[in-house]
Protein backbone atom coordinates (compact mmCIF):
# COMPACT_ATOMS: atom_id res chain seq x y z
CA UNK A 1 0.00 0.00 0.00
CA UNK A 2 1.39 3.54 -0.91
CA UNK A 3 0.30 6.29 0.94
CA UNK A 4 0.94 10.02 -0.61
CA UNK A 5 0.33 13.11 2.07
CA UNK A 6 -0.87 15.58 -0.48
CA UNK A 7 -0.44 19.48 1.07
CA UNK A 8 -4.05 19.99 0.55
CA UNK A 9 -7.81 18.84 -1.47
CA UNK A 10 -5.93 20.31 -5.37
CA UNK A 11 -3.10 17.88 -4.78
CA UNK A 12 -4.90 15.76 -3.79
CA UNK A 13 -7.41 15.29 -7.02
CA UNK A 14 -4.45 16.20 -9.24
CA UNK A 15 -2.50 13.22 -8.02
CA UNK A 16 -5.01 10.63 -8.12
CA UNK A 17 -6.19 12.65 -11.53
CA UNK A 18 -2.50 11.54 -13.08
CA UNK A 19 -3.29 8.04 -11.51
CA UNK A 20 -6.42 7.97 -13.59
CA UNK A 21 -4.53 9.33 -16.66
CA UNK A 22 -1.55 6.92 -16.49
CA UNK A 23 -3.72 4.24 -16.83
CA UNK A 24 -5.04 5.61 -19.63
CA UNK A 25 -2.36 6.13 -21.40
CA UNK A 26 -1.36 3.06 -20.86
CA UNK A 27 -4.74 1.74 -21.90
CA UNK A 28 -7.46 3.82 -23.69
CA UNK A 29 -10.47 1.23 -23.02
CA UNK A 30 -9.56 1.13 -19.45
CA UNK A 31 -11.99 -0.18 -17.40
CA UNK A 32 -12.66 2.41 -14.83
CA UNK A 33 -14.70 1.92 -11.39
CA UNK A 34 -16.16 4.80 -9.81
CA UNK A 35 -17.15 6.59 -7.01
CA UNK A 36 -19.67 9.43 -5.26
CA UNK A 37 -19.50 11.54 -2.71
CA UNK A 38 -17.78 14.80 -1.94
CA UNK A 39 -14.20 13.25 -1.64
CA UNK A 40 -13.90 12.55 -5.55
CA UNK A 41 -15.38 15.91 -6.82
CA UNK A 42 -12.34 17.49 -7.37
CA UNK A 43 -10.68 14.49 -9.27
CA UNK A 44 -13.72 14.61 -11.83
CA UNK A 45 -13.07 18.44 -12.18
CA UNK A 46 -9.68 18.11 -13.42
CA UNK A 47 -10.40 14.98 -15.31
CA UNK A 48 -13.36 16.85 -17.10
CA UNK A 49 -10.24 19.85 -17.48
CA UNK A 50 -7.26 17.93 -18.83
CA UNK A 51 -9.97 15.95 -21.55
CA UNK A 52 -11.34 20.00 -22.41
CA UNK A 53 -7.71 21.81 -21.87
CA UNK A 54 -5.66 18.78 -23.22
CA UNK A 55 -7.14 16.24 -25.22
CA UNK A 56 -7.74 13.42 -22.58
CA UNK A 57 -9.43 11.23 -24.42
CA UNK A 58 -11.85 8.96 -22.80
CA UNK A 59 -14.02 7.56 -25.84
CA UNK A 60 -12.84 4.33 -24.80
CA UNK A 61 -13.11 3.49 -21.54
CA UNK A 62 -15.92 1.53 -19.71
CA UNK A 63 -17.25 2.37 -16.52
CA UNK A 64 -18.72 0.64 -13.70
CA UNK A 65 -19.78 2.89 -10.69
CA UNK A 66 -19.73 1.52 -6.99
CA UNK A 67 -23.31 2.27 -5.81
CA UNK A 68 -26.73 3.80 -6.08
CA UNK A 69 -29.57 4.28 -3.59
CA UNK A 70 -32.59 1.69 -3.87
CA UNK A 71 -35.78 3.48 -5.59
CA UNK A 72 -34.32 6.33 -6.96
CA UNK A 73 -34.65 6.92 -10.15
CA UNK A 74 -31.14 7.95 -12.25
CA UNK A 75 -33.15 11.70 -12.96
CA UNK A 76 -33.79 12.34 -9.39
CA UNK A 77 -31.13 14.86 -8.23
CA UNK A 78 -29.79 12.81 -5.48
CA UNK A 79 -29.07 9.98 -7.23
CA UNK A 80 -25.62 8.65 -7.50
CA UNK A 81 -26.24 8.14 -11.51
CA UNK A 82 -27.58 12.03 -11.59
CA UNK A 83 -24.16 12.71 -9.73
CA UNK A 84 -21.98 10.94 -12.04
CA UNK A 85 -23.50 12.67 -15.08
CA UNK A 86 -23.42 15.98 -13.78
CA UNK A 87 -19.74 15.92 -12.18
CA UNK A 88 -18.06 13.72 -15.32
CA UNK A 89 -20.23 11.48 -17.60
CA UNK A 90 -21.88 14.76 -19.10
CA UNK A 91 -18.23 17.20 -19.74
CA UNK A 92 -16.14 14.62 -21.19
CA UNK A 93 -16.85 11.87 -24.17
CA UNK A 94 -17.45 8.75 -22.44
CA UNK A 95 -19.26 6.60 -24.60
CA UNK A 96 -23.07 6.64 -22.84
CA UNK A 97 -23.37 2.63 -23.58
CA UNK A 98 -19.95 2.00 -21.62
CA UNK A 99 -21.47 3.73 -18.43
CA UNK A 100 -22.76 1.52 -15.61
CA UNK A 101 -24.14 2.59 -12.44
CA UNK A 102 -26.41 -0.08 -10.12
CA UNK A 103 -29.94 0.91 -11.23
CA UNK A 104 -31.87 1.73 -8.12
CA UNK A 105 -35.67 0.61 -9.78
CA UNK A 106 -34.03 -2.65 -10.41
CA UNK A 107 -37.65 -5.02 -9.77
CA UNK A 108 -35.64 -8.35 -9.23
CA UNK A 109 -32.56 -7.03 -6.97
CA UNK A 110 -30.90 -10.53 -6.90
CA UNK A 111 -30.40 -10.91 -10.54
CA UNK A 112 -29.40 -7.62 -11.72
CA UNK A 113 -26.83 -7.79 -8.64
CA UNK A 114 -25.89 -11.01 -10.52
CA UNK A 115 -26.67 -9.18 -14.10
CA UNK A 116 -23.65 -6.30 -12.85
CA UNK A 117 -21.06 -8.39 -11.53
CA UNK A 118 -21.34 -10.61 -14.71
CA UNK A 119 -21.11 -7.06 -16.24
CA UNK A 120 -17.71 -6.74 -14.86
CA UNK A 121 -16.60 -9.89 -16.05
CA UNK A 122 -17.65 -9.60 -19.64
CA UNK A 123 -15.55 -6.35 -19.44
CA UNK A 124 -12.56 -8.18 -18.47
CA UNK A 125 -12.41 -6.87 -14.96
CA UNK A 126 -12.00 -3.43 -13.41
CA UNK A 127 -8.26 -1.89 -14.18
CA UNK A 128 -8.45 0.64 -11.55
CA UNK A 129 -10.86 1.50 -8.69
CA UNK A 130 -11.68 4.78 -6.92
CA UNK A 131 -13.17 4.96 -3.69
CA UNK A 132 -13.81 7.52 -1.02
CA UNK A 133 -14.45 6.69 2.51
CA UNK A 134 -17.19 7.06 4.88
CA UNK A 135 -17.19 8.21 8.56
CA UNK A 136 -17.31 4.39 9.84
CA UNK A 137 -14.68 3.49 7.75
CA UNK A 138 -17.18 1.74 4.47
CA UNK A 139 -16.06 1.75 1.04
CA UNK A 140 -19.07 1.86 -1.61
CA UNK A 141 -21.91 0.84 0.59
CA UNK A 142 -20.17 -1.86 2.88
CA UNK A 143 -21.13 -1.00 5.90
CA UNK A 144 -19.21 -2.07 9.29
CA UNK A 145 -20.06 -6.05 9.27
CA UNK A 146 -20.34 -6.68 6.10
CA UNK A 147 -18.24 -9.54 4.59
CA UNK A 148 -15.33 -9.02 3.53
CA UNK A 149 -15.88 -11.40 0.39
CA UNK A 150 -19.00 -9.79 -0.46
CA UNK A 151 -20.33 -9.30 -3.72
CA UNK A 152 -22.61 -6.69 -5.50
CA UNK A 153 -26.01 -7.07 -3.36
CA UNK A 154 -28.47 -4.81 -1.40
CA UNK A 155 -27.70 -3.23 1.67
CA UNK A 156 -28.83 -1.43 4.71
CA UNK A 157 -27.48 1.33 5.46
CA UNK A 158 -26.22 2.26 9.27
CA UNK A 159 -27.96 5.21 11.02
CA UNK A 160 -24.69 7.31 10.75
CA UNK A 161 -24.63 6.98 6.99
CA UNK A 162 -28.16 8.17 6.59
CA UNK A 163 -27.17 11.31 8.91
CA UNK A 164 -24.50 12.04 7.06
CA UNK A 165 -26.23 11.79 3.87
CA UNK A 166 -28.87 13.56 5.19
CA UNK A 167 -27.40 17.31 4.45
CA UNK A 168 -28.08 16.01 0.40
CA UNK A 169 -31.69 15.83 1.08
CA UNK A 170 -34.30 18.66 1.48
CA UNK A 171 -36.20 16.24 3.63
CA UNK A 172 -34.60 14.29 6.40
CA UNK A 173 -37.44 11.51 5.98
CA UNK A 174 -36.37 11.68 2.50
CA UNK A 175 -33.11 9.43 2.86
CA UNK A 176 -32.92 6.42 1.41
CA UNK A 177 -32.48 3.64 3.63
CA UNK A 178 -31.50 0.95 1.13
CA UNK A 179 -28.74 1.08 -1.53
CA UNK A 180 -27.27 -1.67 -4.05
CA UNK A 181 -23.18 -1.62 -3.66
CA UNK A 182 -20.34 -3.58 -4.84
CA UNK A 183 -18.81 -6.01 -2.11
CA UNK A 184 -15.61 -5.49 -0.58
CA UNK A 185 -15.01 -9.04 -3.21
CA UNK A 186 -16.15 -7.45 -6.14
CA UNK A 187 -14.01 -4.34 -4.91
CA UNK A 188 -10.89 -6.41 -4.30
CA UNK A 189 -10.91 -8.01 -7.51
CA UNK A 190 -9.96 -4.79 -9.04
CA UNK A 191 -6.31 -4.52 -10.38
CA UNK A 192 -5.53 -1.59 -8.79
CA UNK A 193 -7.45 0.67 -6.46
CA UNK A 194 -7.03 4.14 -5.44
CA UNK A 195 -8.34 5.27 -2.09
CA UNK A 196 -8.47 9.41 -1.70
CA UNK A 197 -9.76 10.84 1.62
CA UNK A 198 -9.61 14.60 2.75
CA UNK A 199 -10.39 16.67 6.11
CA UNK A 200 -10.31 15.70 9.52
CA UNK A 201 -13.45 14.48 9.99
CA UNK A 202 -11.83 11.16 7.84
CA UNK A 203 -8.33 11.46 9.97
CA UNK A 204 -9.62 8.74 12.56
CA UNK A 205 -10.97 6.41 10.62
CA UNK A 206 -8.42 6.81 8.14
CA UNK A 207 -5.43 5.81 10.69
CA UNK A 208 -8.31 2.97 11.23
CA UNK A 209 -8.44 1.70 7.86
CA UNK A 210 -5.15 2.54 7.16
CA UNK A 211 -3.10 0.94 10.69
CA UNK A 212 -5.06 -0.75 12.31
CA UNK A 213 -6.20 -4.26 12.14
CA UNK A 214 -7.67 -5.58 8.71
CA UNK A 215 -11.46 -6.27 10.30
CA UNK A 216 -15.00 -6.28 8.76
CA UNK A 217 -15.93 -3.57 11.18
CA UNK A 218 -14.04 -1.33 9.10
CA UNK A 219 -14.17 -2.46 5.42
CA UNK A 220 -11.89 -0.12 4.07
CA UNK A 221 -9.03 -1.94 6.37
CA UNK A 222 -9.31 -4.87 3.84
CA UNK A 223 -7.40 -2.67 1.19
CA UNK A 224 -4.43 -3.92 3.35
CA UNK A 225 -4.51 -7.13 1.91
CA UNK A 226 -4.99 -5.81 -2.07
CA UNK A 227 -1.75 -6.33 -4.11
CA UNK A 228 -2.03 -2.40 -5.82
CA UNK A 229 -3.46 0.27 -3.48
CA UNK A 230 -2.42 3.77 -3.63
CA UNK A 231 -4.35 6.38 -0.67
CA UNK A 232 -3.96 10.02 -1.80
CA UNK A 233 -4.65 12.14 1.36
CA UNK A 234 -4.44 15.54 1.81
CA UNK A 235 -2.95 16.65 5.01
CA UNK A 236 -5.84 16.90 7.47
CA UNK A 237 -6.62 13.29 6.43
CA UNK A 238 -3.56 12.12 6.72
CA UNK A 239 -2.94 13.64 10.01
CA UNK A 240 -3.51 10.84 13.00
CA UNK A 241 -1.35 8.44 10.78
CA UNK A 242 1.76 6.66 13.00
CA UNK A 243 3.89 6.46 10.33
CA UNK A 244 2.95 9.77 8.90
CA UNK A 245 6.29 11.33 8.48
CA UNK A 246 7.96 8.48 6.62
CA UNK A 247 4.88 8.34 3.92
CA UNK A 248 5.98 12.09 3.60
CA UNK A 249 9.38 11.39 3.49
CA UNK A 250 8.59 8.59 0.12
CA UNK A 251 6.37 11.20 -1.49
CA UNK A 252 8.86 14.15 -1.34
CA UNK A 253 11.84 11.80 -2.35
CA UNK A 254 9.96 10.70 -5.79
CA UNK A 255 8.54 13.58 -6.63
CA UNK A 256 12.09 14.81 -6.53
CA UNK A 257 14.00 11.37 -8.23
CA UNK A 258 11.49 9.61 -9.51
CA UNK A 259 7.84 11.07 -9.96
CA UNK A 260 6.89 7.73 -12.34
CA UNK A 261 6.94 5.95 -9.59
CA UNK A 262 4.38 8.07 -7.45
CA UNK A 263 1.37 5.30 -6.91
CA UNK A 264 3.35 2.39 -8.01
CA UNK A 265 3.70 1.15 -4.63
CA UNK A 266 7.35 0.88 -3.99
C1 LIG B 1 -21.15 7.40 0.51
C2 LIG B 1 -20.67 6.60 -0.71
C3 LIG B 1 -19.20 6.26 -0.58
C4 LIG B 1 -18.41 7.49 -0.25
C5 LIG B 1 -18.89 8.07 1.07
C6 LIG B 1 -18.10 9.26 1.51
O1 LIG B 1 -21.39 6.59 1.58
N1 LIG B 1 -21.43 5.41 -0.89
O2 LIG B 1 -18.75 5.68 -1.80
O3 LIG B 1 -17.04 7.16 -0.16
O4 LIG B 1 -20.25 8.44 0.88
O5 LIG B 1 -18.61 10.46 1.02
P1 LIG B 1 -17.84 11.83 1.02
O6 LIG B 1 -16.81 11.74 -0.06
O7 LIG B 1 -18.89 12.85 0.70
O8 LIG B 1 -17.24 11.99 2.36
Amino acid sequence: MEIIIADNYEEMSRVAADMIERQLLRKPSSVLGLATGSTPVGLYRELVRRHREEGLDLSKVITFNLDEYLDLSPSHPQSYRYFMDENLFKHINVDPKNIHVPYGHAEEIDAFCQWYEDEISRAGGIDIQVLGIGADGHIAFNEPGSSLGSRTRLKTLTKQTIDDNARFFDDPNEVPRFAITMGVGTIMEAREVLLIANGAKKAEIIAHALEGPVTAQVTASALQMHRHVTVVLDAEAGAMLKRLDYYRWVFEEKKRLVPRLIGKVT
